[in-house]
């Protein structure tokens, strides 16, 4: 075919009339962008990325409980935030580290998920007629748990990172007025709350799911490893939301 490449005529090495016949070769792919182009290998990055971001829930829900412990206790680990990994790194690079490692992930989670959803819809062959039917419950919730959980990110670090929407005068260094701050308001809690039964939802789902991309191995392990994201999503929903109820109680004040 006059359209083939020079790389495909100078490597191939079957006879005229094979070639003549042959479908056009893909391009030649290193391993890595084979790997990314793959479904499997994009549901690989999904959970290795929503694995990190588990790990990071689990750090911040246990540092929020101590807002239970009173504003010492709390500024100070908020304090340790910022300086850990100071004895080896620079000040604040533990921090900064952490921070790139996680938007990282966010971004190659977005991305696979983005790509996997048009890749889901290209392939369905009732495009119109039933497109609604098309995608599960789970794939829907997922996908809107997602988009909101991405909002409410921008949101919250906006409101206590660098206090940009912050309700009342934002303190830097004492996250403990500026949460009770947060909140004191009516919309504060029903973002934060909506956003806590998303991340509950989406962690359940997406650990199994994670779990079923790398290997579950037998049904013995698969119930445990369900057992293991029902908790997971629960002990994460209820730690999140223990704060604003704390707050609207007056228990944290
Ligand atoms: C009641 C729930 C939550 C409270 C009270 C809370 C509290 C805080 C506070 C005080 C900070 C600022 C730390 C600082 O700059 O000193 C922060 C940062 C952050 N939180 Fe939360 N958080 C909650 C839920 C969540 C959830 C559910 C997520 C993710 C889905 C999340 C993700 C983050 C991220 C990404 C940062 C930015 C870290 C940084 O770069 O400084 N938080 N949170």
């Amino acid at each position: 075919m006059a359209l083939a490449s020079s790389k495909d005529t100078a490597t191939s090495k079957g006879s005229a009339s094979a070639r003549d016949t042959a479908p056009a070769r893909p391009p030649s792919r290193t391993p890595t962008r084979g790997f990314w182009s793959s479904t499997i290998g994009k549901k690989t990055v999904m959970a290795a990325s929503g694995l990190i971001m588990l790990a990071y829930l689990v750090a911040h829900v246990a540092g929020n409980l101590k807002v239970f412990f009173g504003p010492e206790e709390f500024n100070g680990y908020a304090h340790w935030l910022r300086v850990m990994g100071a004895p080896i790194l620079h000040h604040e690079w533990g921090l900064w580290l952490a921070r790139i490692v996680l938007l990282a992930a966010v971004g190659a989670h977005a991305v696979s998920a983005y790509q996997l959803s048009r890749r889901d819809l290209k392939a369905r062959p009732t495009r119109y007629a039933h497109r609604r039917k098309g995608s599960s419950y789970a794939t829907r919730t997922m996908r809107w748990g997602g988009i909101i959980l991405a909002l409410f990110i921008v949101w919250h670090v906006l409101d206590l990172t660098t206090g940009t929407v912050h309700p009342g005068g934002f303190e830097e260094g004492r996250p403990y007025q500026n949460v009770i701050d947060t909140f004191s308001t009516w919309y504060g809690n029903t973002i934060y709350i909506v956003a806590m039964l998303a991340v509950g939802l989406h962690v359940r789902h997406g650990f199994w799911s994670a779990a079923q991309t790398l290997g579950v191995g037998n049904a013995r392990r698969e119930r445990l490893l369900r057992r293991t994201a029902d908790v997971l999503a629960l002990a994460l929903t209820a730690g999140f939301i223990a704060v604003p109820v704390g707050v609207m109680t007056g228990v944290v004040n």
